[in-house]
Parts: C-alpha cells; structure tokens; sequence
C-alpha cells in the first residue's frame, strides 16, 4: 500500500527554491520531519508503548504512510471526516480519541465499520455509548479519563463503572482506557511536566487495569502529548499505546519545552508588505494565517503570535509577530529594521496543528529546495 500511494499524495515538481514561493504558504522541511519522525518511533519504544500517531497535526495521508512505515501500529484522528479521509487513503487502523453524538455520525462510523475499518471510539458519557450502540452493529469504544486536563473524560473514579455499563449495550465492546493529557502544556517547567505527567498516567495506568479486571480484557492504556516527549519526560510504566500529534512538526510551543529550534519543521512563509514605521514591520500573514493561538508562559511558553526567522529557520533576535488582524501581522522587536518590503521571512507559529487546517497545501523542502506539494487531504473536515 504504501507505495502505491505515494506517487499519488506527493505531486513532484521541479525543485524550486522556497524564497521564491508565493505567499503566505506551509513550508516543511522534510529532513526535520523525518528526525522528528524518529523521535518519537524512539520514545514509544523506550516506553515499551504502541505508537499511534495523531493525525490531526498533517492531515495527510502520506505522512501518516510514513509513521507507520515506522513502527505505527495505526492512527488516530480527531474526527469522523478525517477518518473517512484516511480511510478513503487506505488506512484500515483508526482510533478517533473524541466522544462522538448524532444519529448521523454513528451512521458514519458503521459505514466504515462495514468497509473493514478496525475502529474505536471515546466515549466519557453513557448517553453516547447508547447512541453508537443503537446505530451499529458493533464497534471498539475506549473510555475517555480526566486526569487532570479537565477537557472530557470521566472522572478517574466513575470510569470502571462507565466501561461496565458501556459494555452492556449491545455491539460495544471496551478496548480500553485513555486520557488526553492538556495539561502538560501548562506545566510551569520540565519538572512540573514531569510530575504531572507521572501523576496523570499512574491515574490513567491504574483505573485502566481496574477497567481490565471489570471486564476480564487486557485494556489498551493510551496516553501521550508532544510536550513530554520533547523535554525527553519518559513515559510512565504500564501505558500501552501513546498518541503524540505536533511531534511531527513541533512550533514555537514545543521549541520551548525542548529548548531547541532544531526540530521545527513547519514555518510559514509570509512577505513583509509594508514599513509604516521605523518600529513596525507589517506581514501579509494574520489570523486567517497563523492563528490567534497563544500558548502559556511555562514550559510550553510562547511570544506573541509567532517568532520571525530567516528562511533557514534562524531567528531575528527578539523579533516576534506582537498583533494580528485577519490578513496582517504586526512585527516588533530590536532588529525590526532588518526588515524590507518584499522581503519573505519564516514565521515560527506558536500551534502548527490549525495552521496546517488553513492550507490546502503545503509545500514540502529539502536543504531550501521545494520538492513536492502536498494536499492537506483532511483539512477542513470538522463534522
Ligand atoms: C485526544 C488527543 N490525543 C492526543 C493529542 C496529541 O497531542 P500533541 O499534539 O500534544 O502531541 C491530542 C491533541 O490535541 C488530543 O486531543
């Protein structure tokens, strides 16, 4: 399958170089990406843990193809659309780690059941689980755990009692535990991610054996956010399968935990359109571009609205994207005068995931040379 398909995602063209790119647009350096790629294959194996790549960050095929080729055991996705996109590409693994409601959707889901799709679902509530239960014939539910990130999930201490009454609807059958784990992008520093991580999967470990010991499985505990695995936190004994997404790319958020720019593998090209003062440099990159994302101010901390580099990816000192409007980015900072109407720059987002969802495209580059563009196949797909 997999190369079958590559030809096919990956639309060769002549190699061009990226300054000459129009803009805005997703440059990926696709040598990063593969060291990135590596890092986590490493980290999943050190844990003795399963990797499951969420493929929420590139929404493509083709590099999902890649993570897999890697070791990936499947993959997840944040939505149903996106699931019938990469199952449409071939891919026959999928966990969407969301609760999903609606007579509509589960429709969905069964129909990619049908196809020979193994899939599971969250599921943190029993209302869902009836729902999904009285559309489908069968069909793999994990139980969505709060362990501190306060999103879904159910409380740590009802969730054994959910996965039984869950298992009782007809055609549902637990696979096992999960947790999304947010919080590691507030922890104040790498020990406050440690620690918080080690106490949120030593919750997810233990109610995920509870939930085993229930209902006679061997569960499936799955866990994992970029932020540990970039500050080089292990995984905590006893998770079985890890779920990293922004991994792939890293952005200004993950820099940080890492204390690193070298595996910040997407950028966004913008041109400086305008110097209306000495201390302001405008790019015609705003929200419709870079997101108004901001991240905290501890580990996974961030300046303004993104970090402005040179096309190899280096950094103007203390130059930062400090306001947006939809089409504009306001740049200040000491080297301000740096800048030159017509100048293309690098901007480092601070959240590359709903960067990437903006693009129909990205540009893929080795060594500033665009190889190939590549559709962002699930983009766009919310429902
Ligand atoms: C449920 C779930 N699992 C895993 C991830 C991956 O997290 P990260 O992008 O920090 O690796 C996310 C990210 O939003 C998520 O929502």
């Amino acid at each position: 399958m997999a190369e079958a398909l590559e030809d096919k995602d990956l639309e060769p063209m002549e190699p061009l170089p990226v300054g000459e790119l129009d803009t805005p647009a997703v440059v990926v350096d696709l040598d990063v990406v593969e060291k990135n790629l590596h890092l986590g294959a490493d980290y999943a194996a050190r844990a003795g843990a399963a990797l499951r790549p969420h493929c929420k960050t590139h929404k493509s095929p083709y590099f999902a193809r890649r993570q897999l080729t890697l070791g990936a055991t499947g993959i997840c996705v944040a939505k149903v659309g996106e699931a019938e996109t990469f199952a449409g590409a071939g891919f026959m693994d999928i966990f969407i780690p969301n609760t999903i409601v609606g007579a509509g959707k589960a429709r969905r889901l069964r129909a990619l059941v049908e196809r020979g799709v193994r899939l599971a679902v969250g599921v943190d509530h029993i209302e869902q689980a009836r729902g999904l239960s009285a559309a489908m014939s069968e069909i793999e539910i994990m139980i969505e755990v709060d362990t501190g990130s306060h999103r879904g999930g159910v409380p740590v201490a009802t969730a054994v009692g959910l996965a039984k009454e869950a298992s009782a609807f007809p055609g549902l059958r637990v696979r096992g535990v999960y947790a999304y784990e947010g919080y590691q992008y507030s922890a104040t520093d790498r020990d406050a991610l440690a620690i918080r991580t080690w106490e949120g999967e030593r919750a997810l470990v233990e109610v995920g054996k509870a939930v085993g010991a229930a209902l006679g499985i061997d569960p499936v505990i799955s866990a994992g956010s970029t932020p540990a695995l970039a500050a080089g936190v292990p995984c905590y004994p006893g998770v079985t399968e890890l779920r990293p997404g922004t991994y792939i790319f890293f952005d200004a958020a993950q820099a940080h935990a890492a204390e690193t720019l070298e595996h910040c593998a997407a950028h966004v090209l913008a041109t400086v359109v305008s110097r209306p003062a000495p201390d302001r440099a405008i790019l015609d990159s705003g929200s419709k571009t870079l997101t108004a994302d901001v991240r905290g101010t501890g580990v996974c901390a961030t300046e303004g609205h993104g970090l402005v580099c040179d096309l190899g990816g280096r950094p103007y000192p203390g130059l930062v994207v400090t306001h947006l409007s939809e089409e504009h980015g306001i740049v200040e900072g000491p080297t301000v005068d740096q800048l030159q109407v017509g100048q293309k720059v690098f901007v480092l987002p601070n959240h590359i995931c709903p960067v990437v969802n903006l693009f129909d495209e990205v540009f893929c580059a080795r060594n500033g040379q665009v190889e190939r563009v590549l559709p962002v196949a699930a983009r766009g797909r919310p429902q």
